[in-house]
């Protein structure tokens, strides 16, 4: 398989950059992970390489992610994800920082190393850390057969296909994807309910489309994205599952159009960022239509008061946005997936607008195998 991957990876396919093509192959990418792994008898999913049995999964107390980089922002909407499809308590945290602040590592907690690569060293340290002191730890990773899917006592593959752009665009998605999986998984071994179960099922196979959708209307994200080009600074906001998602689109602007951006809970602009908000620092709010709508509506008046200009990804037109990216709703657990891909674009057509070297971004490598 190396070298059907080798030989694909050259092949960029009609498209200028790997970048477009691997934000282009989305669709496909997620009916892959899906693929076989759906019992719509007992409204789950199977995961073959888990090597966790039933009364395993029943006996963890608590789920503790770690990656890094965009697979660590995978990890934050992962942990969103199994805590309210499984209801364990799930957290995310860089695994680089993790090994450094000698964790206690409690017995009960299942570990979950994400990495596309597989080979990002603070990651496979961290799993070598926790192995040694006798935890139990899952990859969710893409290339199979890579160190960290090795050092693992089993896991997800997360089945992107070869990525070969620095910065990650497929892989995050179906990262996010695996992690549904699981998280669907492990709340029907638990308390998540055949009706509930039918509905993610119902809302996974919904994404593929929904995906093609959102693609074609790149000329608009791109026509968006030469407006806010220009800008020194840019501000992400979002809240609960939103907010790893303006994390992960702050991260991918940064990267390739060298823009600084930040990304903060919407809840705490008033605890600081507000100071920043004038006409030249303008927002990109995420906005689903869930229970925190009208909170999140509140924060873009915060802005339109301050007269910062701001661009909503949302379900609907957000009257207080001066422009309003809109995206197709799935169920409101499986959302995030679908509101980080216009951001995909946003940051690739910023970024082709600068003129910048978009699959090379400097000073970065596509995986860091060293400390
Ligand atoms: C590098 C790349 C990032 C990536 C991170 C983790 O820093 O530049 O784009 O997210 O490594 O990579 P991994 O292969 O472990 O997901």
């Amino acid at each position: 398989t190396t070298v059907e991957w080798e030989a694909e990876s050259y092949d960029m396919g009609g498209h200028d950059t790997y970048m477009h093509k691997e934000i282009s192959e989305q669709a496909e990418a997620v009916d892959r992970v899906l693929r076989g792994r759906i019992d719509d008898r007992f409204s789950t999913v199977h995961l073959g390489g888990l090597n966790l049995d039933a009364r395993e999964a029943r006996g963890v107390r608590r789920i503790k992610i770690l990656g890094c980089g965009t697979s660590y922002h995978a990890g934050l909407i992962g942990a969103g994800l199994i805590e309210s499809l499984a209801r364990i308590p799930a957290d995310a945290e860089p695994a680089s920082e993790f090994r450094y602040r000698n964790p206690v590592v409690d017995p009960d907690t299942l570990y979950i190393a994400v990495s596309q690569s597989g080979e990002t060293y603070d990651v496979l340290a961290a799993v070598q850390e926790l192995k040694r002191k006798g935890a139990r730890v899952l990859g969710v990773v893409n290339v199979v057969g890579s160190a960290i899917a090795r050092e693992t006592d089993g896991g997800v593959y997360v089945h992107a296909g070869p990525e070969v752009c620095v910065v990650s665009t497929k892989c995050f998605t179906n990262t996010v994807v695996s992690f549904a999986l699981l998280a669907l998984h492990l709340g029907r071994i638990r308390d998540l309910s055949v009706a509930d179960g039918r509905r993610i099922i119902a809302g996974l196979r919904r994404l593929p489309e929904q995906i093609a959708e959102i693609l074609q209307t790149e000329a608009d994200i791109k026509k968006v994205a030469e407006e806010y080009a220009d800008a020194k600074s840019m501000m992400f906001i979002g809240r609960v599952r939103g907010y790893p998602v303006a994390l992960e689109a702050s991260l991918k602007l940064k990267e390739i159009s060298y823009i600084h951006a930040e990304a903060y809970p919407a809840s705490e602009l008033k605890h600081g960022p507000l100071a920043l908000i004038e006409p030249a620092l303008p927002t990109v709010a995420i906005v689903p239509d869930d229970d925190l709508l009208e909170k999140n509506r509140a924060a873009l008046e915060e802005i339109k008061a301050r007269s910062g200009r701001i661009l909503a990804v949302a379900h609907q037109e957000q009257p207080k946005a001066d422009q309003t990216i809109v995206v197709p709703k799935n169920e409101t657990e499986l959302d995030p997936i679908l509101l980080g891909i216009p951001l995909q674009l946003l940051a690739y057509h910023t970024a082709l607008a600068l003129g910048r070297d978009i699959d090379k971004p400097r000073n970065l490598a596509k995986s860091v195998t060293v400390e």
